[in-house]
């Protein structure tokens, strides 16, 4: 007979969940790559359930990776993971996401991956977000994750107002990694104001434009949006 959970502690949130949900969209995700793919792989704990799932096909696939760790994790699974290079598009990519906004846009950095895990993502055909349950949200808020440029930082820094820098080593392409605290109401307006201040190398927000699929976990239940 099983023990009920303490009472302090909310079952839809605890850690065992979330990581069964965060398998559970991985898995739905990798049953949509095919054969001969070109495949974006994000980067996060729900990419680390992805990757081997996706070895576990055992399609033949080239991926490109957001991130050292899944490069390498990747690669041990099996996976025939390639740089960037010359590659111009990918049939799909698939990541993770710190926040689902009921619209489709997301907040994505919380692993400081996001620079690389945009342009992966807004060069694939398809891009499908996976997820816990814990990452949908009823409005995007902050935290919202930023890469600045180490060349003229404290202006940038200024001119942003509420940055907060983390504690972590550069981004693979040395970035500064950073975040954002000031208002998101308006999301479609914080962004522009993101992409367009000097020394913003980019952010987490991701518009809906680029996400076609976002696949949340609810317990075993697969929910599947598709916005294109
Ligand atoms: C990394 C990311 C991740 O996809 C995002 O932080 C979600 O991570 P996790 O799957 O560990 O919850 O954007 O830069």
């Amino acid at each position: 007979m099983s023990l009920p959970p303490p009472p302090e502690m909310d079952p839809s949130t605890s850690p065992d969940r979330q990581d069964r949900e965060k398998d559970v969209a991985a898995r739905a995700a990798a049953e949509l790559v095919e054969d001969g793919m070109i495949v974006g792989l994000g980067t996060g704990s729900t990419v680390a359930f992805l990757l081997p799932a996706l070895a576990a096909r055992g399609l033949t696939l080239r991926c490109v990776a957001t991130s050292p760790r899944t490069e390498t994790t990747g690669r041990a699974l099996g996976l025939s993971v390639e740089s960037f290079g010359t590659l111009d598009r990918f049939d799909i990519a698939i990541d993770g996401a710190d926040q689902i906004a009921p619209d489709g846009w997301l907040v994505k950095g919380g692993g400081a991956a996001h620079t690389r895990e945009k342009i992966v993502a807004a060069t694939a055909d398809r891009f499908v977000v996976i997820a816990d349950s814990s990452k949908t949200v009823p409005a995007i808020s902050p935290p919202i994750p930023v890469e600045l440029m180490q060349y003229g930082l404290a202006a940038t820094m200024r001119r942003l107002g509420d940055v907060r820098l983390r504690d972590v080593p550069r981004s693979p392409d040395g970035g500064v990694i950073g975040d954002y605290f000031g208002p998101v109401d308006d999301v479609e307006w914080a962004a522009a104001l993101l992409s367009a201040t000097p020394g913003v190398v980019d952010h987490g927000l991701f518009q809906p434009s680029i996400v076609s699929d976002i696949i949340v976990a609810h317990g075993e239940v697969v929910d599947h949006r598709r916005l294109r």
